[in-house]
C-alpha cells in the first residue's frame, strides 16, 4: 500500500457504509434484510429502557426495515416511524402492511433532521443505529422532545467513537460522536436525566442512553 492510499477509505467500504446509512434500491433491500438480525441485540436494549408495561405511543427514528415497529405492534403499542430512506419506509411499510392500514403505525418518510409528527403525540421514542448519519442530531434530539409527551423518554443505541471503528466504517458517512458529546447534546435539547450504559458485545462496544424529560405534573 502506498503512503498516499494509506487514509483513504476503499471504494467498497464507501458504498457498505453508504448502503448502511442510506439504504436504496435493490441492494437496500437486501441491506434492510441483514439488519433484521445485525441490529436485533440493540434494539431489544433499547426498548428494555422503555416503560411497556401499558400500551404507548412509540416513536421510531430511523426505523429502517420495521423488525422493532413490528414487536412494538404485536405487543399492542401505536408505533409512529420515520426514516429518510424511501426503499427503508417502503419495507418496513410492507412488513407492517396490515397496521399501516388500519393505523396502528405511521411510518414516513422523514428529512432527515425534523419529526413530521405534531408536539405531544408519542410517550416514548428510540432510535439505534442511527445518530451517525443525521446531519445535525442536536436539532434532531430538539425536535423529537417536541413530539414526546412531558415525562416522556428517549433512548438511544450505538456505537460511539470512544473506542476502535471497524475499518469498513467511512468516516465521511459514519459521523460518529463521542459518549461524552452524545450526551451533552441530548442535555442541550432539554433532557434531564440522561443514563447511559456501556455493554461489552464481544466483538464491539454497544453504547446506550435513556434520556429523560421532566413531568410538568410531577413534583420534583
Ligand atoms: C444502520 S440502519 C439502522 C436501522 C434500524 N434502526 C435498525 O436498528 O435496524 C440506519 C438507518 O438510519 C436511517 N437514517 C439515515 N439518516 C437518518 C437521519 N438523519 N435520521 C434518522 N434516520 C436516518 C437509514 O435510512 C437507515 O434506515
Amino acid at each position: 500500500m502506498t503512503a498516499d492510499t494509506v487514509d483513504r477509505p476503499r471504494a467498497i467500504d464507501r458504498f457498505r457504509s453508504r448502503q448502511s446509512g442510506h439504504p436504496s434500491g435493490l441492494i437496500g433491500r437486501i441491506f434492510g434484510r441483514a439488519m433484521v438480525k445485525s441490529t436485533a441485540d440493540a434494539n431489544d436494549r433499547a426498548l428494555a429502557l422503555l416503560d411497556l408495561t401499558t400500551p404507548r405511543a412509540v416513536l421510531e427514528v430511523g426505523f429502517g426495515q420495521g423488525r422493532t415497529a413490528e414487536i412494538l405492534l404485536d405487543a399492542g403499542h401505536h408505533v409512529l416511524g420515520i426514516d429518510p430512506s424511501p426503499t427503508m419506509v417502503a419495507q418496513a411499510t410492507r412488513r407492517n402492511r396490515h397496521a399501516c392500514r388500519d393505523g396502528r403505525a405511521t411510518l414516513r418518510r422523514g428529512d432527515g433532521t425534523t419529526i413530521p409528527f405534531p408536539d405531544d403525540s408519542a410517550d416514548l421514542a428510540f432510535s439505534v443505529h442511527t445518530v451517525y448519519f443525521m446531519p445535525d442530531p442536536a436539532a434532531t434530539f430538539t425536535d423529537i422532545a417536541r413530539v414526546l409527551r412531558p415525562g416522556g423518554t428517549l433512548a438511544i443505541a450505538g456505537r460511539t467513537s470512544d473506542q476502535p471503528l471497524p475499518a469498513w466504517m467511512d468516516p465521511d458517512i459514519y459521523r460518529i460522536p463521542t459518549a461524552d458529546h452524545l450526551a451533552s447534546m441530548l442535555t442541550a435539547a432539554g433532557y434531564d436525566p440522561i443514563d447511559h450504559h456501556v455493554i461489552d458485545r464481544g466483538d464491539h462496544t454497544l453504547h446506550l442512553f435513556a434520556a429523560h424529560l421532566a413531568d410538568a405534573s410531577r413534583p420534583t
